[in-house]
């Protein structure tokens, strides 16, 4: 079930949170919406839910417009971040919900929340109450009673993020796992970008209410078009510069430190003002210049060890600062004060529009 929306604009009293924003979502897409706080990502997921009234534009599934259509008969199924489960009911009158909603009884019922609980791994714990359940057990409950009706679409805002780290790396894969198989088109909202870049086919970056980038998690994070995408997906380095003599896709950008060779990212835009990005990652640290890289002198303000890499804050002079990352666990590493020489490979460097 593909999903388009169309100049979408929703409203609460007078402010606009969402204004003409369109978005296709192809069937069997696992889509992410990914975002800091407060930009509108719940707003959006509603909306398609239809709890959330579409104050203009339009929402079609499959071609069929739904706009007006209240959330029972969108065939969409939801889980939530705080799982909202009956507190009263046991887990298979949890999962027994949405089926009783729609009429089901009998025999029919009964097996598919068996079904349903054997695929998220609870068929041992029907009769549990959700109280006696654990906070991954319990959001496998929810999982379960928004796939056991067999939506169309699959919609779920930060289904993870009351889990612990070990836990949300599990359900996350029970969750491709599930999508991927029933190939059920899923809009899944986070603000964490480890959980977009891993699960999605698409992941749509929205800032303010609108989708800023839209593109594979490749995409998104090898070629952001913003310093917001850049800096929201992954850190990055962003630092203004002076362009010229842009060629065969490489522009010469000086942010104060002579100018330097960059992959011109700039979609055209002929801007004499741009912004380098710099992954941390992709920078080169060593005793002395290298072969191959643009060489800058610089000095180690500070460092962090953090296991598998090491983060090094860089004074570049001028007033510029820059974050690079080598990565081995038994990296030595350069002390604070170590005047020490950054590498920047032109490929690696990205010039997007200011
Ligand atoms: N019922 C409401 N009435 C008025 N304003 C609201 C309502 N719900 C949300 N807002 C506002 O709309 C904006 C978007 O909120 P939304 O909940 O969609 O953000 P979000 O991206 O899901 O944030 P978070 O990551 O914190 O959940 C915010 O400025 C918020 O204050
Ligand atoms: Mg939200």
């Amino acid at each position: 079930m593909g999903i388009r929306i169309d100049d979408l604009t929703v409203t609460y009293g007078k402010e606009n949170v969402i204004s003409g924003l369109s978005l296709d979502i192809p069937g069997g897409c696992f889509f992410t919406l990914l975002g800091p706080s407060g930009c509108g990502k719940t707003t959006l997921l509603r909306t398609i839910a239809g709890f959330v009234p579409a104050a203009g534009g339009s929402l079609r599934f499959n071609g069929t417009d739904v706009t007006r259509l209240p959330p029972h008969k969108r065939a969409i199924g939801m889980v939530f971040q705080d799982y909202a489960l009956f507190p009263d009911k046991t887990v298979n009158q949890n999962v027994a919900y949405g089926l009783h909603a729609r009429g089901e009884r009998g025999a029919d019922v009964a097996r598919k929340i068996a079904e349903a609980l054997e695929r998220v791994g609870l068929g041992h714990l029907g009769n549990r109450h959700p109280a006696a359940l654990s906070g991954g057990q319990r959001q496998r409950v929810a999982l379960a009673r928004a796939l056991v009706i067999k939506p169309a679409v699959l919609l779920m805002d930060e289904p993870l993020s009351n889990l612990d780290a070990k836990l949300r790396i599990q359900i996350r894969e029970t969750i491709t796992e599930l999508q991927r198989e029933a190939n059920i088109t899923t809009v899944f909202v986070t603000h964490d970008q480890e959980e977009a870049l891993s699960m999605s086919d698409l992941i749509g970056v929205m800032n303010r209410g609108a989708i800023e980038q839209l593109g594979t998690p490749q995409q998104i994070y090898a070629t952001p078009r913003t310093g917001y995408v850049a800096d929201f997906v992954g850190s990055a380095n962003r630092l203004p510069a002076r362009l010229r003599g842009a060629a065969s896709g490489l522009v010469e950008a000086d942010f104060g430190r002579g100018p330097i060779m960059a992959t011109d990212a700039r979609d055209g835009a002929q801007t004499d003002e741009g912004l380098v990005i710099l992954r941390p990652e992709s920078l080169h640290l060593s005793a002395a210049p290298q072969e191959g890289l643009q060489n800058l002198a610089a000095t180690v303000r500070s460092r962090q060890y953090l296991g598998s890499k090491t983060s090094y804050r860089l004074d570049l002079g001028k007033g510029l600062e820059v974050v690079a990352e080598l990565h081995g666990p038994s990296h030595d590493g350069f002390l604070p004060g170590a005047a020490v020489n950054l590498g920047i490979n032109a490929a690696e460097a990205r010039v997007i529009a200011a």
